[in-house]
């Protein structure tokens, strides 16, 4: 069984991925070669270049960002928004089928 996840770009298009259960949605976008994560520390939380934008519905289903999340959640590149998480910190389950993120125009 996998998990269907799409990374809609900065510029409009697209990438979908499938995951496997237990995966981050960060494991799962740099296994698949997809652009726009960068994820420069491999999932330790030092880098926030692994920032998204959750869309509803599952933004407000994934459970709230621990103090470390939050706190490097103050150095993304992009501004931070409400819906901002670092994707190394999603972890995928069934009930995230279909998670759509926006990505922002840079992780640098
Ligand atoms: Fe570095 Fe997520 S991969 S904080």
């Amino acid at each position: 069984m996998s998990i269907t996840c799409h990374l809609v770009h900065a510029d409009g298009t697209t990438t979908t991925i499938s995951a496997r259960p237990g995966e981050s949605l960060m494991q799962a976008a740099v296994a698949a070669n997809a652009t726009g994560i960068e994820a420069d520390c491999g999932g330790l939380l030092t880098c926030a270049t692994c920032h998204v934008y959750v869309r509803e519905p599952f933004a407000s289903q994934l459970p709230p960002a621990e103090a470390d999340e939050r706190a490097m959640l103050e150095f993304t590149a992009s501004p931070c928004q409400p819906n901002s998480r670092l994707s190394c910190q999603i972890a995928l389950g069934e009930a995230l089928e279909g998670l759509t993120v926006d990505l922002p125009a840079s992780q640098h």
